[in-house]
C-alpha cells in the first residue's frame, strides 16, 4: 500500500512524513510507556474495544511507533497499523513483530467499503489542515461497516503550536489543535452519530499544555 499520487502533491503530507521519518526514535523513546501513566485514555480505549468486539477488526490509523496499536491488540482486537512514516513502521515492527503495520495514506485508504469493525486515529489528524478534516472523515466512514465505530484524539483549542527543530533535528510541523464541537459537527456531517465526547484537562506530567478531546462516534446505519 502506498499514498496516492494527489497525497505525494500535498506539500502537508510531505512535510509530516519528513517530520517523523526525522524524530521517530526520540517519539518512541519519549511515549513508548505512557499510556501506562494515563488511566482515563485507557478507558476509554477498553470502552473502544468493548463497543467493537472481541476479534473486532480494527485499523489503527496514524499509528506512529504502534504503542497504540498494541494496546488494543492486548484489548482483544484485530488490530493493523498503517502510517506515513516508513521510520516509525520500522519502530512500530521492531517493537511489535506480532502485529501488522502498512505504508499509506488515511486520506486515500487502500482498503474496502465497510470491511472494519473500528477506526482509531489517536492524534494522528492533527496535521491536517482543516479544509482537508472532512474528506478524511469520509474516508474513515467509508472504510467502516455501518455501526462501526471511530475513536479520535486530539488537543483542543483555536491555534496551532509550531513545533521547530524537535529533539535538534532540522525540520518543523505544525501541531492543530481543534474545538470538539466543531469536529463533532464534522463528523456527523460525514455520515457518524457521536456517541461520547469527552474533554480531560492538560496532564503536565505527561508534557500536555492544553486539554485533551476524545470523539467516539458510531458509523451511521441508513
Ligand atoms: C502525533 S503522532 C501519533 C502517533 C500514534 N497514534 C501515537 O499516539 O503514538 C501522528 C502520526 O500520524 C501520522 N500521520 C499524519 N498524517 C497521516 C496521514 N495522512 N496518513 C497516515 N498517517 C499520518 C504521522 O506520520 C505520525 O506517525
Amino acid at each position: 500500500m502506498t499514498a496516492t499520487d494527489a497525497d505525494h502533491a500535498a506539500d502537508h503530507v510531505v512535510a509530516t512524513r519528513t517530520f517523523y521519518d526525522a524524530v521517530a526514535e526520540d517519539y518512541a523513546a519519549l511515549f513508548r510507556d505512557s499510556l501506562a501513566a494515563m488511566p482515563l485514555d485507557r478507558a476509554l480505549m477498553a470502552g473502544f474495544a468493548e463497543l467493537v468486539g472481541e476479534g473486532g477488526r480494527v485499523a489503527d490509523l496514524g499509528c506512529g511507533p504502534g504503542r497504540v496499536t498494541a494496546h488494543l491488540a492486548s484489548l482483544g482486537l484485530s488490530v493493523f497499523g498503517l502510517d506515513l512514516s516508513e521510520s516509525m513502521l520500522a519502530i512500530a515492527r521492531r517493537e511489535n513483530p506480532g502485529l501488522r503495520f502498512e505504508q499509506g495514506s488515511m486520506r486515500s485508504l487502500d482498503l474496502p467499503d465497510g470491511g472494519l469493525a473500528g477506526v482509531v486515529s489517536w492524534y494522528s489528524t492533527i496535521h491536517t489542515p482543516q479544509d482537508e478534516l472532512p474528506a478524511v472523515y469520509a474516508e474513515f466512514r467509508r472504510v467502516l461497516a455501518p455501526g462501526g465505530h471511530l475513536l479520535l484524539a486530539f488537543q483542543c483549542g483555536d491555534e496551532p503550536r509550531r513545533h521547530d527543530r524537535p529533539w535538534g533535528h532540522p525540520v518543523a510541523l505544525d501541531f492543530r489543535r481543534m474545538r470538539p464541537e466543531r469536529i463533532a459537527a464534522l463528523l456527523e456531517a460525514a455520515g457518524f452519530t457521536l456517541v461520547q465526547r469527552t474533554v480531560r484537562a492538560a496532564d503536565t506530567d505527561q508534557g500536555e499544555s492544553t486539554p485533551q478531546a476524545v470523539l467516539l462516534a458510531r458509523a451511521a446505519t441508513g
